[in-house]
């Protein structure tokens, strides 16, 4: 069998070190893996998969030795510069930023959903949104059953979408609360511990913030519904991991709810938590540290003709970013 070499770019933030993780839970016939970061952690040594390896700077030729696979976790300047330069060293880059995820000529994948999206790459695919790829997971199972007319999202998201700088704040805010001690923010716009944030990336003219655009853009290219009527409000909570979500949905078809619910269940990469009566329903502190998408609260909206309710959960560092992105160099790996 073939061996692979990976490389892995932001190795040592909080997606990158989540990444190195799931590679050694996924066990991929890779022969060579090269962790990057900035000169900030060059030299820094981790232990992987039993054996010790230094943090390397990125740079202009450290694609030079030959890579498969480069999985780019480090913002969007930095994959705007370097992920172009890897890919034409011959490396296919999974890009976790926001850099390609629009352009015409990148795959934007979720492997449940669009794998057959892959093999349309010329070098370069996108992993989605965190929150957009857990919503479009059981949206596409409903989607190709019902077809979608309209969906609204609500999201309720954890501080670790916003990098290491976002979970200090909450750790401060909670510092300050218990003991005391005075901080400043390093990255929102206020204290995030004791207040919910619907200011997620920047405002945009139309009113929206680029977070609730991303979801919005990126839903209706993944299940290639270009003109679905999509909207987003996208809120920052006090919560360390993992995304919430409330999905309404309207559907040109009627539904029978249990048929509903079953597909939900008979479908990969979800899991059904839908017991009101006994407390049971998706978490974050549950789904926290699995690859799963949690779904649960499914109930029609009654307001509307054919519409649905559902909570949607899922572990945003892991399906979100790293786990959905290993995924795509899995699936490749698997289809050759
Ligand atoms: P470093 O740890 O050396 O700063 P987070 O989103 O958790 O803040 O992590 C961002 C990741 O991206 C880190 O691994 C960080 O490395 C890396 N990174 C940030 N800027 C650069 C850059 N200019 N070149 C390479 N890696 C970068």
């Amino acid at each position: 069998m073939k061996e692979y070499r990976l490389a892995l770019v932001g190795a040592t933030g909080v997606v990158g070190r989540e990444a190195r993780k799931v590679l050694e839970e996924m066990n991929l016939p890779i022969s060579k893996y090269v962790f990057l970061a900035s000169s900030r952690s060059a030299g820094t040594k981790i232990e992987f998969m039993g054996k010790e390896y230094e943090i390397q700077e990125l740079k202009e030729d450290s694609f030079d030795e030959g890579f498969d696979f480069a999985v780019f976790s480090a913002g969007g300047e930095t994959s705007k510069k370097f992920s172009p330069i890897a890919a034409s060293k011959g490396a296919v880059v999974v890009d976790n930023s926001s850099a390609f995820r629009m352009d015409k000529d990148v795959p934007l994948v979720v492997p449940e959903v669009n794998p057959q999206a892959i093999s349309q790459n010329h070098g370069i695919i996108a992993n989605p949104n965190c929150s957009t790829i857990q919503a479009v997971v059981p949206l596409k199972v409903l989607d190709d059953k019902y077809k979608i007319k309209r969906i609204v999202y609500s999201t309720y998201q954890a501080v670790s979408g916003a990098g290491k700088a976002g979970i200090e704040d909450l750790e401060n805010g909670i510092d300050e609360y218990s003991n005391g001690v005075n901080y400043d923010l390093h990255k929102f716009a206020h204290p995030i511990f004791n207040n919910c944030l619907p200011d997620i990336d920047i405002a945009m003219e139309s009113g929206y913030t680029k977070e609730e655009e991303k979801m919005i853009n990126e839903t209706r290219k993944i299940l290639e519904r270009p003109n679905l009527p999509v909207t987003a409000t996208c809120v920052r909570v006090p919560v360390f991991n993992s995304h919430s979500e409330s999905i309404n949905v309207e559907f040109e078809n009627e539904f029978d709810l249990d048929e509903l619910i079953k597909a939900l269940k008979d479908s990969e990469g979800i899991i059904v938590e839908n017991n009101l009566e006994n407390h049971e329903y998706p978490l974050a502190t549950n789904a926290t540290g699995h690859n799963e998408v949690y779904v649960g609260r499914i109930r029609r909206d009654f307001s509307v003709k054919n519409g649905l309710n559902f909570w949607c959960v899922a572990d945003n560092i892991r399906k979100g970013a790293a786990t959905n992105a290993l995924q795509i160099v899995k699936y490749m790996i698997e289809n050759n």
